[in-house]
């Protein structure tokens, strides 16, 4: 007789808005009480802690949450032996035939590491089970924040990463009246300088850890010292409308 194997568990990325506790999904929140195990990242130990405050009074009693390392770091082969074992430790659970959430801060598959988790887990376990609970994205919240239409009419918007600094803006703004720039803060003075070059800093509304302890809204880029420095949970709002 060929020994059993347990059924596998189902994997659930679950967004779970940008911040405020009270932007997170009814399903999300079922989800959240359903699984056997919770995981985060830890890239950023602020943003791990932020994610387990908006989901612990949603967990059921005893439900463990384990930190996932993802390092910030550009080195690929570092990056590539974190996501294989992050993918092997949540593997292993899904396994044993439990069911595992891994949370997001917003969306999960919006610049998260989800994405990466979840290409990890299909290829050692292909059959495994992948339900992706949408979440509010940071830059719905930072419009929402604004009462700043997105996209109106024929005319689409663009999200980009600051990542690289402010290339992207301007292509961007050619062809939309609306750019959300993400990862705003390491490069931000590369942002700021594009804005400057375009014109734009009057249109351009700078948002830090929104929902969060310490929001700020920036409308005027002006008003901040020459080397002010943006917190990880940053994000720029331009939008060229009259
Ligand atoms: C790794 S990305 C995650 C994006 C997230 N999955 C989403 O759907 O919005 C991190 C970036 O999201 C933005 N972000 C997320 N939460 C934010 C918040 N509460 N306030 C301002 N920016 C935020 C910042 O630009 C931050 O650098």
């Amino acid at each position: 007789m060929g020994c059993k194997r347990t059924t596998l568990g189902t994997l659930y990325g679950v967004g779970i808005g940008p911040g405020d506790p009270e932007l997170i999904t009814l399903k999300a929140v079922r989800i959240l009480k359903e699984v056997d195990k919770v995981f985060a990242a830890s890239s950023s130990s602020n943003e791990y802690s932020i994610a387990k405050e908006i989901v612990d009074p949603h967990l059921a009693q005893d439900t463990p949450v384990e930190r996932l390392p993802f390092p910030m770091t550009r080195d690929k082969a570092v990056l590539v032996e974190a996501w294989r074992a992050n993918g092997e430790r949540v593997v292993e659970f899904l396994r044993e035939g439990k069911d595992v959430a891994f949370i997001t801060l917003g969306d999960p598959l919006t610049y998260s590491t989800f994405c990466h988790l979840m290409k990890q887990v299909k290829a050692l376990e292909p059959n495994v089970e992948i339900i992706t609970i949408p979440g509010i994205t940071s830059y719905h919240a930072a419009a929402a924040r604004l009462n700043a239409p997105i996209a109106q009419g024929e005319r689409g918007f663009y999200v980009v990463s600051g990542v690289n600094g402010g290339g992207e803006i301007r292509g961007a703004l050619e062809r939309s009246d609306t750019v959300f720039v993400l990862k705003a803060y390491r490069k931000f003075d590369s942002i700021r300088k594009a804005l400057d070059d375009l014109g734009l800093t009057k249109r351009a509304v700078v948002i830090k850890r929104l929902g969060l302890d310490g929001e700020g809204i920036i409308k005027d880029i002006s008003t901040l010292d020459e080397d002010e420095k943006m917190p990880y949970l940053s994000l720029v709002v331009i939008q060229n409308l009259e």
